[in-house]
């Protein structure tokens, strides 16, 4: 691949891209991303993503090394530099390089580095199939909210579902469904109401479920912002997780129990064109 990538400035060849051996985000994982979709060009929730972006970065005082206008110039700017028409743009910003300590240094120079993926979001042929879950406990830190790059425990949670024939995992905190690996959960009880986990730091604010929510309500669907277990996800009509870089996907399996009828639920897909529908006529 090609692509031209943002670091601290800068527009550089992929290769040519480097960060010290010495920033925090490499040896503390003291840093924060977000991840933006793009879909015709245009920035998908781009304010929602902004706002928790800063949100995270305050919670961990790193000062955000972007006024709002260079920031939102960046990212069109690296679609444009990258022709990217439908897919994803990923942004760190790390505390920066510092000599090994586990105290913040006095005056860090934060890292900030953007890149693109190319991706089919709208066509994802997962909509059709639909995902399998595997359940695996929830063993990451307490304060889940904050979008940081401590990302080896969803990962081993991802392998494991693997490992096990599933898609993806749902992570659970004392029977409860927290969110999955990196995604929001949802599921749908038989009289249509959408369940979603509440707000808190057990799980990441996602942008996604913001907008699934807000859109359910307006079109009549019933939604209980509350958590729920693994057994009443099983026995739910059906189930789905939300994320910037697939909208909704339907989940058709859970462990060993089919959801529903097995196949991918009409409240997720009708959740999905509401969601493509507004959010594509409000890209920026
Ligand atoms: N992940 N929960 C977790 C743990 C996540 O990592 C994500 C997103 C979400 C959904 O948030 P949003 O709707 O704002 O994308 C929920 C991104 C996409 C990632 O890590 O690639």
């Amino acid at each position: 691949m090609n692509r031209i990538v943002y670091l601290n400035g800068e527009w550089l060849a992929e290769a040519e891209a480097k960060v010290s051996v010495f920033d925090r985000g490499f040896l503390f994982a003291d840093a924060i991303y977000e991840v933006t979709a793009v879909i015709g060009g245009k920035l998908i929730d781009y304010r929602g993503h902004t706002a928790r972006l800063q949100r995270s970065l305050s919670e961990l005082g790193i000062v955000c090394p972007l006024s709002e206008e260079a920031l939102l110039a960046v990212h069109r700017e690296i679609v444009e530099r990258n022709g990217l028409d439908e897919g994803l743009i990923y942004l760190q910003v790390s505390r920066g390089p510092a000599d090994r300590d586990f105290a913040y240094p006095a005056a860090p120079t934060p890292t900030t580095v953007l890149f693109t993926q190319a991706k089919a979001i709208l066509e994802n042929p997962r909509n059709q199939t639909g995902i399998s879950i595997a359940t695996v406990p929830d063993w990451r830190w307490e304060r889940r909210d904050i979008k940081t790059v401590q990302l080896l425990y969803p990962s081993m949670a991802k392998m494991e579902a693997t490992r096990r024939g599933a898609d993806d995992a749902w992570l659970v905190e004392d029977g409860m469904v927290t969110e999955a690996s990196s995604a929001s959960a949802h599921i749908v009880k038989a009289d249509g109401t959408l369940v979603t986990r509440g707000l808190s730091h057990a799980i990441l604010h996602g942008i996604t479920r913001a907008g699934i929510i807000e859109l359910a309500r307006s079109a009549g669907i019933k939604v209980e912002e509350r958590a729920f277990t693994v057994e009443e996800a099983k026995q739910a009509a059906e189930a789905f997780v939300t994320s910037a870089t697939n909208f909704a996907t339907p989940v058709v399996r859970i462990d060993d129990v089919e959801i529903g009828n097995g196949r991918p639920g009409p409240i997720c897909e009708k959740l999905r064109g509401l969601y493509t529908a507004e959010r594509l006529s409000t890209a920026i």
